[in-house]
């Protein structure tokens, strides 16, 4: 290839799509592709999409509203600018989103990234390109590894994905039809990559999946492993942080609950969506768990690991949920002291079981339930980040701080932690007491003091 051009690329959605956002980046540099942070010098962007609820899904046919004039004034500078749809968007609408977006040039589903060289080629020869289709050949051994100096770039903390798609067709979600149907990566590919990153600097993996905790991937010795058994293969590799995400309740095994007691490096947080207190609403959901089984698990999952922290997702306003439903679920919130969760207005998606309900909740019922929701929720994050003062916490720092003499990481809670420091502890893991607590973040000192939670310094 002949000279570099410029790559722009924007990810919308969960981390799934950060971490394809960047392979896909990685796959386009021998191409000669170089990444920048903005659209307007780019040859090339791309949107990788979200289809999880409609706002989510619109919003991207307004960036591409603003994606179609940079593309057009690069024409008047005489370059040509393409622009490409990737993610689940892509997945779901495929080809008609350029008849609705005439600008874009390429649509790649989420399975089909290691083919985007050669339908860029096609795109060029051919004026348009569109691969939506689910292939038999597997994107993770098709797909480049990033560079050292990349990886360095991205950070100290990394995501990697070890398994992908969903089979639970919960009645509100698009995933299962976006991802399709759930693989998990071989654990030595995995190990490979992880030992990779370590290499590279990185101290902190997050595990990514649509379903992680249903991971059963080919183990080195032919048998098929589960989340634990890789989560303690990898904390063998010598990885100073462990963690997972996102877990369905009825995937915790006995074995994933025991690797929250015997693993250090397994940071003691968990992102358990339960999407909502009432078993009514848990059943239409086809969740396949009431309220008392996610009980129970919190239980078990809080005597293996006493300081442990629980965040989880709601969905308020399925369709059918009356107020006694709601006040199940406020309470849930109540009774668990979550560190954090996540809320949203339920969104009905074309094809999905839900959408096809007759008993559709009013948007202002539903606005008015999120509100009363994310009170509670704010109120038990706020809660439960006050209990850590005092406490000494590990902290792995990421970065400088808004303030000169200040730099920024995060507690084993996921909290962002600033204390006054030298540069120099970026990339390390430190104890720091915790002092003080703003809206967004934690003030803390560093200190001698024995680690209390999360180890791994
Ligand atoms: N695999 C994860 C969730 C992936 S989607 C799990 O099983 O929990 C992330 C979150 O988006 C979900 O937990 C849910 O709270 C929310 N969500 C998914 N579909 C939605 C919809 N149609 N409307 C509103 N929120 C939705
Ligand atoms: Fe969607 Fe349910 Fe699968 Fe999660 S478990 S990705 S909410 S279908
Ligand atoms: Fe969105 Fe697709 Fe992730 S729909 S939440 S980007 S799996």
């Amino acid at each position: 290839m002949t000279g570099s051009r410029k790559l722009y690329v924007k990810s919308f959605g969960c981390q799934m799509n950060v971490y394809d956002s960047q392979r896909m980046a990685d796959t386009l540099a021998p191409e000669g592709y170089v990444e920048t942070g903005s659209p307007e010098d780019a040859d090339l962007i791309i949107l990788n999409t979200c289809h999880i609820r409609e706002k989510a899904a619109e919003k991207v046919y307004s960036e591409l509203g603003r994606m179609r004039v940079l593309k057009e004034a690069g024409k008047a500078e005489g370059r040509d600018v393409r622009i490409a749809v990737a993610g689940c968007v892509a997945q779901a609408e495929g080809a008609e989103i350029v008849r609705r977006a005439p600008a874009v040039d390429l649509v790649v589903g989420s399975q089909n990234y290691h083919r985007l060289p050669e339908l860029l080629a096609r795109a060029a020869r051919d004026g348009k390109a569109v691969d939506t289709e689910f292939p038999l050949d597997d994107k993770f051994d098709r797909l480049a590894a990033p560079s050292a100096a990349a990886t360095r770039a991205r950070g100290v903390a990394a995501f990697v994905t070890v398994q992908e798609g969903c089979d639970k067709f919960c009645t509100f979600c698009v995933v299962p039809y976006t991802r399709g149907a759930e693989i998990s990566r071989p654990v030595t590919k995995i190990v490979d990559e992880v030992t990779r990153l370590v290499d590279a600097g990185v101290r902190e993996v997050t595990l990514i999946g649509q379903n992680v905790n249903a991971y059963h991937g080919e183990g080195p010795d032919g048998r098929t492993w589960s989340l634990a058994r890789l989560l303690e293969r990898l904390a063998a590799a010598g990885i100073g942080r462990l963690r997972y995400t996102t877990s369905h309740p009825g995937d915790m095994g006995d074995d994933l609950i025991a690797a929250h007691r015997d693993l250090p490096a397994l940071m003691p947080q968990l992102h358990l969506p339960i999407q909502s207190g009432s078993d009514r609403i848990l059943a239409a959901m086809n969740r396949r768990h009431s309220r008392a089984d996610y009980l129970a698990l919190v239980e078990r999952l809080f005597a293996a690991r006493p300081d442990l922290a629980l965040t989880s997702d709601f969905i308020v306003g399925f369709p059918g949920e009356t107020e006694a439903d709601f006040a199940a679920t406020m309470s849930l919130v109540e009774e668990i002291g979550f560190s954090g969760a996540f809320s949203f207005k339920y969104s009905p998606r074309p094809g999905t079981p839900g959408a096809e309900m007759t008993d559709q909740i009013d948007e202002a019922v539903k606005s008015e339930r999120l509100q009363r929701l994310q009170r509670a929720i704010d109120q038990s994050q706020a809660d439960f980040n006050w209990r850590c003062v005092g406490r000494t916490v590990s902290v792995l720092f990421e970065r400088l701080g808004r303030h000169s003499g200040q730099i920024v990481g995060r507690s084993p809670y996921l909290q962002p932690v600033q204390i006054e420091a030298p540069t120099s502890l970026i990339g390390e893991i430190a104890p720091v007491t915790i002092t003080d607590v703003a809206t967004n973040s934690l003030f803390g000192a560093l200190t001698q003091q024995p680690v209390f939670a999360g180890s791994g310094a």
